[in-house]
């Protein structure tokens, strides 16, 4: 599958895809990343020879996605909603550092995330991903992994153990779909 890879920020999970698609994990290609914003992340691109678009626009988004013949969206710390518009063109996957549905839904993204879960003192939390629709976090569950998180001391500390579990958790679902759409 050609990929494209959607973010906002700082790239780890990005950063986490270009590892396994160089050491041949899968066998998808990153063909493109697009961003909202000039996001950090976006130096994985340019030293890993990616090409990006950083817009806003989605009819420029969706034209270029197109000539570069992308299969799959992944938003990997992507903060703008996807509109139908995109929807209606292409299959998209979302992380979300939670075991949704719960703290899912509007508001809860980034460290709310793990402030949320902190401040209710969960013992487990966990990761996502999902197929994308028109709800925000309510798509079809691909894969959750959960995360012992009871010695963690703060949000942050969370958002840390679960960031490792996102990484791992985002290729295999790119692995597995691969192997899904052999099965078609
Ligand atoms: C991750 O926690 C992801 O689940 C969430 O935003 C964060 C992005 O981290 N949607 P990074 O930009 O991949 O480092």
């Amino acid at each position: 599958m050609n990929l494209a890879v959607f973010i906002s920020g700082g790239g780890s999970n990005f950063k986490a895809l270009i590892d396994a698609q160089n050491s041949g994990f899968f066998d998808s290609k990153i063909n493109y990343v697009v961003a909202n914003k000039d996001a950090a992340g976006l130096r994985y691109a340019r030293d890993n020879n990616i090409d990006y678009l950083i817009s806003k626009d989605e009819d420029e988004i969706i034209k270029n996605l197109k000539e570069y013949d992308i299969d799959l969206i992944v938003l990997a710390g992507y903060l703008v909603k996807i509109s139908k518009k995109i929807l209606d063109e292409f299959t998209v996957i979302n992380i979300h550092p939670s075991l949704l549905p719960k703290y899912g839904g509007k508001g809860f993204y980034g460290m709310n995330v793990h402030n949320a879960v902190f401040e209710n003192k969960e013992k487990i939390s966990g990761v996502t991903v999902h197929f994308v629709n028109e709800n925000l976090d309510e798509g079809d569950v691909i894969l959750q992994k959960e995360v012992d998180i009871s010695k963690c001391q703060s949000a942050e500390e969370i958002s840390k153990e679960v960031l490792k579990i996102e990484h791992q958790t985002l290729k295999e679902v790119i692995k597995k779909l691969e192997e899904d759409e052999c099965e078609h």
